[in-house]
């Protein structure tokens, strides 16, 4: 499962686990759920209850920990017959949008590069422990980086070795870490999603038909991304080379898909086209709702799960330029929970924030010129954020993974 950086989800497992204890309890149902705005990422809930005579106090205490400061919050209820102390320590993401302050550091650091420099990443992943993976296109694997390491360990494929065997991946182009542990790989020249199962090494094809290339429903052309929904129950693919969206059942061993975004497989910039789908993007709050990078429309389009046609969100459709309303191949996109909204400008060499419902973007990392310094990008691609809002960005063109600080 992803981190979301403080999207509703995590809310949703303190308040699913509330309930579950207190389900005869609707009043401290209820205050808790006033505290809930002020939570959202948890590291460490730890919940002790003890049922005792009726009368007794019910005890919150609640550390914060926000970006600057560190807060308790303890507040105490009388209930009929149960004490609970719970302790739940929490890491704020303010809104970067809510004060200029909060934002990114401009020099990043690497966290990820190999010793010969030759890393390809394209698309970045971060699980609900903060572990970083990442694709390795050229070399044909994926990696995987635990919070505080600087060596990675090879998680599918064979590092150097291309091949559309079970055991192989041909151009990698991005990585799913479901909340079983399974490894879900877009094996964009093998035209085929993997799955690997926890622990194997050898995957099974969910998606598309190995090494047959094209546009029916049990193919796909060169996909490029991906991305799952909440529950994980869909898997989403952006299948590039024939311009539409296809969804898949993550439970099913059907290679086939069972809908479809843009039925036609012709590029265009009109609201009811796809130019390039080359990422998707999924709110954990709104699991119906895709966010589609046309890296080759210059846009970002959102688009709802059985619509005609989305609405352009971002960028110029069809115009790549360099100004802050424009991409220049624009490669990836994410959303924070108050639905701002992060692209990366590949051709441009930034990454741009766009505050929710802006279409004008503030550059937060690169500066719109290529280079090799800790403030440049070079043709950046994939996107990934931690639990602490820290950013991680594809450096594609530098061969390097570079971690952006919040502060
Ligand atoms: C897979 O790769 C092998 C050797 O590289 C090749 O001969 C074969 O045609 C490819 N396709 C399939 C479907 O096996
Ligand atoms: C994946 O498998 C390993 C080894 O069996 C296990 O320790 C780990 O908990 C699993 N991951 C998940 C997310 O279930
Ligand atoms: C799909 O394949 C896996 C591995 O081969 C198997 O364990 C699973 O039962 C299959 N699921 C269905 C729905 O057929
Ligand atoms: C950005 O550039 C495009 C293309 O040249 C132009 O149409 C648009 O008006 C410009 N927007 C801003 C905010 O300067
Ligand atoms: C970007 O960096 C280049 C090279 O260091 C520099 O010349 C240029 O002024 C910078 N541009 C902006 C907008 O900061």
């Amino acid at each position: 499962m992803p981190v979301t950086f403080g999207e509703s989800n995590v809310t949703v497992i303190v308040a699913t686990r509330i309930s579950r204890i207190y389900t005869q309890k609707p009043t401290v149902i209820l205050a808790f759920a006033l505290l809930i705005p002020i939570l959202t990422i948890p590291i460490i809930i730890t919940l002790t209850h003890n049922k005792l005579d009726s009368g007794t106090t019910l005890t919150t205490t609640t550390t914060t920990i926000t970006a600057e400061t560190t807060s308790t919050i303890v507040t105490t209820m009388q209930t009929n017959d149960v004490t609970t102390h719970l302790t739940s320590k929490t890491t704020t993401t303010e809104n970067p949008c809510a004060s200029s302050s909060l934002r990114w550091k401009t020099a990043g650091s690497t966290v990820r590069s190999d010793s010969s420099s030759t890393l390809s990443c394209t698309h970045l992943f971060i699980d609900s422990d903060d572990t970083l993976y990442g694709v390795d296109k050229e070399h044909a694997y994926v990696w995987r980086l635990p919070t505080g390491h600087t060596n990675s360990i090879t998680v599918a494929g064979i590092p150097g070795s291309k091949g559309n065997d079970s055991f192989k991946l041909n151009y990698p182009e991005d990585v799913y870490v479901d909340r079983h542990g399974n490894i879900y790989v877009v094996d964009s020249n093998n035209h085929r999603v993997q799955k690997f199962i926890n622990g194997t090494s050898s995957g099974i094809t969910i998606a598309g038909t190995t090494d047959s290339g094209g546009c029916s429903l049990n193919q796909m052309y060169y996909p490029r991304g991906f991305a799952f929904d909440p529950s994980e129950t869909f898997m989403y693919v952006a299948d590039r080379g024939c311009q539409r969206v296809l969804r898949y059942r993550t439970d099913s061993n059907s290679s086939t898909s069972e809908f479809v975004i843009n039925r036609d497989t012709t590029a265009g910039n009109s609201a009811k086209q796809l130019n390039g789908p080359w990422s998707i993007h999924i709110s954990s709050s709104k699991s119906d709702e895709l966010l589609i990078v046309n890296h080759d429309g210059q846009s970002i389009t959102r688009w709802a799960v059985g619509d005609v046609e989305g609405s352009f969100v971002a960028g110029l459709p069809g115009t790549s330029c360099t100004n802050s309303s424009c991409f220049h191949d624009p490669t990836d996109v994410k959303l924070d929970i108050y639905m701002n909204m992060y692209v990366v400008d590949g051709n441009n060499h930034r990454v741009q924030m766009f505050c929710k419902n802006s279409r004008i973007g503030m550059t937060i990392a690169g500066n719109g010129t290529i280079g090799t310094s800790t403030t440049h990008l070079s043709y950046p691609q994939g996107i990934a954020f931690d639990s602490k809002m820290n950013m991680y960005v594809c450096d594609t063109g530098n061969r390097r993974v570079l971690k952006f600080d919040k502060f």
